[in-house]
């Protein structure tokens, strides 16, 4: 994992060091290996702006004075990135870098993709701001395009700014539709870091010590790791429980990301999704998918996560990637 890691950002001289080591258990890999040139990114048709703003030690400095702690940063000397084209990013220098963290699974059309920019620009020239108290043809349009896309009645579109927006506002949907308060999320998971998504969100490194309200997190089916292996049925059971011993039988409903996403792209059992629907609906509630991170065909075989479950959730939520780093997110019922 570590070399991996290292693979996605950068110009792979670390990834070649670590890989030399970490295949030295077979001789005859690691001799072909060494003897590799060093990777080079493939040639690129674009000449970044000559950069003159604030160096990196600047930047830091500035950071550390006047932001919060809480916005944390990666390497001990952190790069400054300063422009991007599709794929690549650049540094202060001038140095190029292959994006493959796309700002968390935010930029899916690559940096300053210029369709993109043109739209945004054409639309800046007509018109900045328009309140949903007066008409305009594209929040209208823009729903009716994201309701297409999605199977059984999952039609109404409401937007809001955040992932975290969108689970917030999903659960009080479920609560208000239910008139039941507990709701059930997955161990390892990540919803959010808002008061109320914290409490669904299972992670201490994401997590405070306030007030969690009425979650109940039930076992991961992590096929791999999980005690139950693949066996989806096993961990279901961990479901009824909860809801037979840790609520009035009565709950709210039930969140869980298709692929885990912040907790380690971590599957869930196959099979998992179906038998918990129907608990959850037989309990009163409402079962939501979290697609964040794997709406959009981001999976590769399915356009929604939730498509490799076999089943239809009664409320999703998405964002980063739809937006491209725009503030839009939904939350669809
Ligand atoms: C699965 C999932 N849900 C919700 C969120 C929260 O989204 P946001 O950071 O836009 O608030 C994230 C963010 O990483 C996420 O990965």
């Amino acid at each position: 994992m570590g070399w991996q890691r290292n693979l996605s950002i950068g110009n792979f001289t670390g990834a070649f060091k670590k890989s030399k080591w970490l295949l030295s258990d077979n001789a005859g890999l690691c001799r072909g290996f060494s003897a590799m040139a060093k990777p080079e990114l493939p040639g690129f048709d674009y000449q970044p702006k000559p950069y003159k703003g604030p160096l990196a030690d600047e930047v830091l400095q500035k950071r550390k004075k006047y932001l919060g702690p809480s916005l944390f940063y990666y390497y001990q000397k952190p790069l400054n990135i300063v422009e991007g084209k599709m794929q690549y990013l650049y540094d202060e220098s001038g140095r190029r870098y292959l994006d493959a963290f796309a700002g968390i699974v935010t930029v899916s059309c690559g940096h300053c993709h210029p369709d993109i920019l043109d739209a945004i620009t054409e639309q800046n020239n007509l018109l900045q701001h328009a309140t949903t108290i007066y008409l305009h043809h594209a929040i209208a349009d823009f729903a009716e395009a994201l309701a297409s896309k999605m199977p059984g009645n999952l039609k109404v579109v409401f937007f809001v700014n955040s992932g975290t927006e969108a689970n917030e506002l999903a659960m009080l949907m479920a609560r208000l539709y239910s008139g039941n308060l507990g709701m059930i999320a997955l161990r390892n998971a990540y919803h959010g870091g808002s008061s109320n998504t914290i409490g669904l969100t299972a992670l201490n490194t994401w997590k405070y010590p306030i007030p969690q309200g009425e979650i109940h997190h039930v076992l991961n089916p992590n096929p791999y790791r999980g005690v139950f292996g693949s066996d989806a049925r096993c961990y279901a059971e961990d479901v009824q429980d909860h809801i037979d011993h840790g609520t009035s039988g009565k709950v709210a409903g039930f969140i869980a990301e298709t692929i885990q996403g912040v907790g380690g792209a971590v599957e869930l059992a196959p099979g998992y999704l179906k038998l918990v629907y129907d608990m959850v609906h037989k309990a009163g509630g409402v079962c939501i998918a979290d697609e964040v991170q794997t709406g959009f065909g981001r999976t590769g075989s399915h356009y929604w996560g939730f498509e490799t479950q076999g089943v239809i959730p009664d409320i999703v939520t998405m964002a980063k990637v739809r937006g491209t780093n725009l503030n839009v997110s939904y939350t669809y019922s």
